[in-house]
């Protein structure tokens, strides 16, 4: 006998995945307005820096509360900017975070200067205070720290610090756009000597393409770093160093300017998904099978990512166990980051070895990020807590 095959409404729905973000959805929310700023972009030929770029600088710098903010290509190459405007190069320590993106060393790496590691804060998984001093000689010039998953690290220490120590410090928040310290937005002035910021399609404010700006108080600074990012020209052919092609292109800031002012709310609306997170998973981490992470007391963050630490065997149920668990369930959960960067083979000739911050170490075992972006529905976010305290044994609690 043949069965019949079943028709599509017969057919036994499948639950659709989460996505960890959802960018579709998002240009769907917003797509006439982003059509007009990019065909506006076409027909006035402005591709590269020009109108639209020294519009959204203006943006950004009001936003952030920053007298200065210079738009480039991406937020690996604004911390490159920075650090180089800055002064820093070869001979330099400049001291960062082994629980980051690579971008963060690398930009130290391409600056000429030697990226010195500190051990992270396991509550917050931001840059050590503690570390960062213990970390200091005579040749260090900077710190770096991260606004990791888009919180803040205590920048009130690392202002103390680098002023104690004549230190500069350059903020990476491309992961925290709309956070805030002690009240003052990220990037504003006093906070870090220069705040970088990377626009990737998907983070909180994202491009359409790479993008990236530095925000600064210091008008000599933010005009080198203008001109280093656009050959080093004073004038169109009169080039008073060597600089890069490292320019914001019109079609990305004319996306970044349709966004900019949706960007509170939907900080607001990530806030608020974070806090649900929080009372939905807070029987699990009562019971020691989930951890997560702390913000610094003055932080506000804006959680680019929302991560809980899954606690190892036999305590938990094991991150890897747990993310394979939830992909089996359609949930695009993520890890950042699986590998701490002192233990990447890239780095290895900065000579740390295994074991050399078993904090970070830790986070990185232990890390998994969960979907969370503006427009989750509380649907699907409580798939995601469901598959997720079945996959750390705590269903029913
Ligand atoms: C912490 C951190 N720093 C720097 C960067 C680099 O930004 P971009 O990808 O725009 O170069 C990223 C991007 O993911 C990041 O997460």
């Amino acid at each position: 006998m043949t069965a019949t095959p079943l028709t599509a409404s017969e057919r036994p729905r499948t639950a659709e995945k989460v996505p960890l973000v959802d960018l579709s959805a998002e240009y769907a929310s917003i797509n006439g307005e982003i059509d007009a700023a990019i065909q506006d972009v076409i027909a006035r030929t402005a591709f590269v820096r020009g109108p639209f770029a020294r519009a959204f600088e203006s943006q950004w710098a009001t936003y952030c509360g920053a007298s200065h903010a210079v738009g480039c290509a991406n937020g690996t190459v604004a911390i490159e900017l920075a650090l180089r405007a800055l002064g820093i190069g070869p001979g330099d320590e400049v001291i960062t975070t082994p629980l980051t993106f690579i971008a963060t060393v690398e930009s130290i790496v391409h600056a000429g200067a030697t990226p010195v590691l500190a051990e992270i804060d396991p509550r917050t998984c931001n840059l050590s205070p503690e570390a960062t001093k213990a970390a200091i000689t005579p040749r260090t010039k900077a710190i770096v720290p991260v606004a990791l998953y888009g919180q803040p690290a205590d920048m009130g220490a690392f202002r103390h610090i680098a002023d104690t120590h004549g230190l500069l410090v350059v903020e990476d928040s491309a992961q925290a756009q709309g956070a805030a310290w002690a009240g003052r937005r990220t990037g504003s002035d006093g906070v870090a000597d220069a705040t970088t910021f990377s626009f990737y399609p998907g983070k909180n404010l994202g491009a359409y393409g790479d993008a990236g700006a530095v925000t600064t108080a210091d008008p000599a600074l933010a005009d080198r770093i203008l001109r280093l990012s656009d050959h080093g020209r004073a004038e169109k052919y009169t080039h008073d160093q060597v600089g890069f092609n490292s320019r914001l292109d019109g079609i990305q800031a004319a996306v970044l300017s349709a966004k900019l002012p949706r960007l509170d709310a939907w900080n607001a609306a990530r806030r608020r998904l974070a806090q649900r997170y929080d009372t939905l998973l807070a029987g699990a981490v009562q019971r020691g099978l989930l951890r997560t992470v702390e913000q610094a007391p003055d932080a506000r963050g804006v959680y680019h990512l929302y991560v809980v630490r899954v606690a190892a065997p036999p305590a938990g149920a094991g991150r890897d166990a747990v993310l394979a668990s939830l992909r089996d369930a359609g949930i695009e959960a993520g890890v950042h980051y699986p590998v701490p960067l002192h233990l990447q083979p890239a780095l290895a000739h900065l000579g740390y070895g295994d074991g050399a911050f078993p904090e970070a170490e830790r986070a990185s075992r232990e890390a998994l990020s969960l979907p969370i972006f503006p427009l989750m529905t509380e649907a699907q976010q409580d798939r995601v807590v469901a598959a997720l305290l079945a996959a750390v044994g705590a269903s029913g609690a």
